[in-house]
């Protein structure tokens, strides 16, 4: 599949090289376009050694009268060979010719010349990104139908921290993937993700916790946004940062998650349990720091609610998906969780393979469905295997209201 990489003119235009190297990763035959000004941040040769092909920098530059002649369709063309158009970073000027129409150099002219998916990764200063103008152009793009990645909030080249910083390379990636393939298959579903681990206060100062690192949650929360849906993402404590586009509701511990996932469940129509819940937790936690003494100590602890299995008693007709980590029998277990929790579908993955589960952006699972059916997953990235629940998620909704 090919893809045509604009590179608007600002800071961030280095970090399109890095995208470059995703897309091809993925499988994209890339076509970059420069703007006279990206030309100024980095060079066409850059682009030209990474992807293999020539860079494309502006309709009349440097170029003989005859050369002029012959390339004055060049953008219909590069329109027509591209299956999606992705510019990154999209400066506040990209985004206003763009809104408006304007097409005087070759990416804005490709621009109106090309009639397939768009996705923009917007990067610039926190005052550009929120004046009136860049948000009235930025609603007129998405209302087009476009896909807006981005920006980050973060340290901004300028010196200011804020709104304005281009989203991750690997997040524009997924939504040009997602993009390129026309999913848009989650439009008008209200997706609820729990992901991460949660903390079980000991005392003012400790907690339990576990390995869990919520990448395979974030995964989901960005493969669900990318693909259309309004996404609901309720955090326990990660080190990562969360998808655009998406809510995010954090929590601390298995009781709060439950109470936040109780509280948005009727608004849902698909429920995903990713998270990590701690089972026991300390009832009553102490106000006061636990004293060291000379004898062994030991720690009363209460079953905290299983979230999964409440929200399987009141699902209705949502699509309700669990997890379970295991480090043995994984796919009994599964099953097994499937029918306790009353979930249509259980995500088994081993939690104690090296380069895998916990911690790694990797994963292999097996789905296990309500159907009886399973489906073994062959070891991928998150993202890849994000898509893939989703994929299979829509198929056993089918099956189930077909079979009701
Ligand atoms: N889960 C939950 N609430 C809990 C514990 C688990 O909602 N208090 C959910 C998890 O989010 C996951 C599924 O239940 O979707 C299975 O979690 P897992 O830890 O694999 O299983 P447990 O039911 O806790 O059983 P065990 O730890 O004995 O394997």
């Amino acid at each position: 599949m090919n893809a045509v990489l604009g590179v608007g003119g600002g800071i961030a235009a280095y970090k399109a090289a890095e995208l470059a190297r995703v897309l091809m990763r993925q499988g994209f035959t890339v076509n970059t376009v420069l703007t006279r000004s990206a030309c100024e941040f980095i060079t066409p040769l850059t682009f030209a050694a990474l992807t293999g092909r020539k860079t494309i920098t502006d309709l009349f530059a440097n170029r003989s009268a005859e050369e002029v002649l012959a390339s004055s369709v060049e953008h219909i063309q590069v329109a027509r060979e591209n299956s999606v158009l992705v510019v990154a970073p999209a400066t506040a000027d990209l985004l206003a010719k763009f809104a408006h129409g304007l097409a005087d150099d070759f990416l804005s002219t490709l621009y109106l010349a090309f009639t397939g998916p768009v996705v923009l990764a917007p990067a610039m200063n926190t005052n550009m990104w929120f004046h009136p103008a860049t948000v009235a152009n930025v609603a007129a793009l998405r209302a087009r139908g476009h896909r807006i990645a981005g920006p980050d909030a973060g340290d901004l080249a300028c010196g200011t921290v804020g709104e304005g910083r281009l989203a991750e390379i690997e997040t524009i990636a997924a939504v040009v993937a997602a993009a390129a393939l026309n999913r848009n298959d989650l439009s008008g579903e209200v997706v609820l993700i729990s992901a991460g681990p949660t903390q079980e206060p000991l005392d003012p100062v400790r907690y339990i916790t576990n390995r869990s690192s919520g990448k395979m949650g974030y995964a989901l929360a960005e493969a669900a946004a990318a693909r259309g849906a309004r996404v609901i993402l309720v955090s326990g404590p990660v080190h990562i940062p969360p998808p655009p586009g998406v809510e995010v509701v954090p929590v601390r511990t298995a009781l709060e998650m439950r109470d936040a996932i109780m509280g948005r469940l009727e608004e849902s129509t698909i429920i995903i349990k990713s998270a990590a819940v701690a089972d026991y937790h300390v009832a009553n936690v102490p106000a006061q720091k636990i004293k060291k003494t000379a004898a062994r100590m030991s720690l009363d602890l209460d079953p905290t609610p299983d979230i999964l299995a409440e929200a399987g008693a009141r699902k209705g007709d949502r699509l309700l998906i669990g997890f379970a980590a295991e480090t043995r029998d994984m796919v009994s277990e599964a099953k097994r969780k499937l029918q306790m929790k009353k979930a249509d579908m259980v995500v088994g993955n081993f939690v104690n393979v090296a380069g895998t589960g916990f911690e790694s952006d990797w994963n292999e699972v097996t789905l296990v469905m309500s159907t009886g059916e399973t489906a073994p997953l062959a070891r991928a990235s998150k993202r890849e295997i994000a898509h893939s629940i989703f994929d299979h998620a829509l198929r056993l909704r089918l099956a189930l209201h077909a079979s009701q």
